[in-house]
């Protein structure tokens, strides 16, 4: 690998959201705020809605290190589960122990009395629930009914649903327009633009060890792969991994030290899920096709 032609001491681009990885650029920085101010305002539910590979999961792990001391954090991160399931999955979560055969009315209570006992000393409660486009609707309802237990001044439970924009396709069904109503919050995850995946892509670099001044010209990607990376990734944090990884490996393979443009078209070729634009092949094949069809009527024509 190329940790050591690179003088790295770990991958820059993996694909687990490592919060060492933590890159705080705008977008995120913005989600974070709307999740503070949501949750110290007490409202019942907070919703982030990102396409697939944004960083909701990272946003996710961010939250919980944000809230571990100021809450009681119960964190489903993969909530297709029944309402019973669910019931179970936080009964855990609040550390209360229970038989799986429990009644269900019974295992609501306890849980409630969980809740009202972290509240009295202090702790709200709040449910992470990540992949949330995943919940069954039923599910969904069991736990807006737990959002009903407030005092006269604010909820006790707090929900934050972090989902792909699937979750709001389901919102707009009238089937729930009652949890949607209760959603005070909310925030988007923009894809990332030219300006932020340099950021992105230094600051990950530099956690994993690059020292800049080692980097002739200071930039280990050229402004032109940086253009490619946006180009082909669609500023999704994810396809930049791969397509930077792979990029690194491609200058590393050609015995160079700077990742250039053609390494990240090369590494495009290779990834699934890239963005390739064949406008112009398409038009080619438009104007032949047009061009026949038309000495074909006239051939017609002529005989
Ligand atoms: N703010 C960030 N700083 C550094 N790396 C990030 C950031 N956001 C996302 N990433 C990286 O991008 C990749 C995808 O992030 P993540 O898994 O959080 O996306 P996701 O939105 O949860 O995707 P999915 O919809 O598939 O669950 C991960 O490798 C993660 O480390
Ligand atoms: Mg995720």
């Amino acid at each position: 690998m190329y940790l050591y032609h690179y003088g790295l001491t770990e991958l820059p681009f993996s694909l687990t959201p490592d919060t060492d990885f933590y890159c705080e650029l705008p977008v995120y920085s913005d989600a974070m705020n709307v999740l503070r101010v949501a949750l110290e305002s007490g409202e019942g539910f907070v919703k982030v809605i990102g396409e697939v590979g944004t960083g909701k999961t990272m946003l996710c792990r961010m939250l919980l290190n944000y809230l571990d001391k100021r809450a009681h954090c119960a964190y489903l991160p993969n909530p297709y589960l029944s309402p019973n399931e669910l019931r179970l999955a936080l009964a855990s979560e609040l550390s209360i122990r229970v038989a799986r055969t429990i009644d269900q009315y019974q295992l609501t209570q306890k849980i409630n009395s969980k809740i009202l006992k972290l509240h009295q000393k202090g702790k709200p409660v709040v449910i992470i629930v990540d992949e949330a486009q995943a919940i069954p609707r039923e599910t969904l309802e069991a736990l807006r009914l737990f959002t009903n237990l407030e005092t006269e001044k604010q909820k006790l439970l707090q929900v934050v649903l972090f989902a792909q924009p699937e979750l709001d396709q389901r919102l707009a069904k009238p089937e729930l327009r009652q949890l949607r109503q209760r959603i005070a919050f909310s925030c988007k995850l923009k894809a990332l633009d030219t300006q932020s995946i340099n950021v992105y892509v230094n600051h990950r670099l530099r956690a994993a060890g690059l020292s800049f001044e080692q980097v002739a010209g200071g930039e280990l990607f050229s402004a032109g792969a940086i253009r490619k990376l946006l180009k082909y990734s669609r500023g999704i944090p994810r396809l930049v991994n791969i397509l930077a990884h792979k990029s690194m490996m491609l200058a590393y393979g050609s015995g160079r030290f700077n990742v250039e443009a053609i390494d990240v078209k090369k590494a495009a070729k290779d990834t699934d899920d890239v963005v390739f634009n064949y406008w112009w092949f398409g038009l080619a094949a438009t104007v032949l096709i047009i061009g026949s069809i038309y000495s074909i009527i006239m051939a017609g024509w002529l005989t």
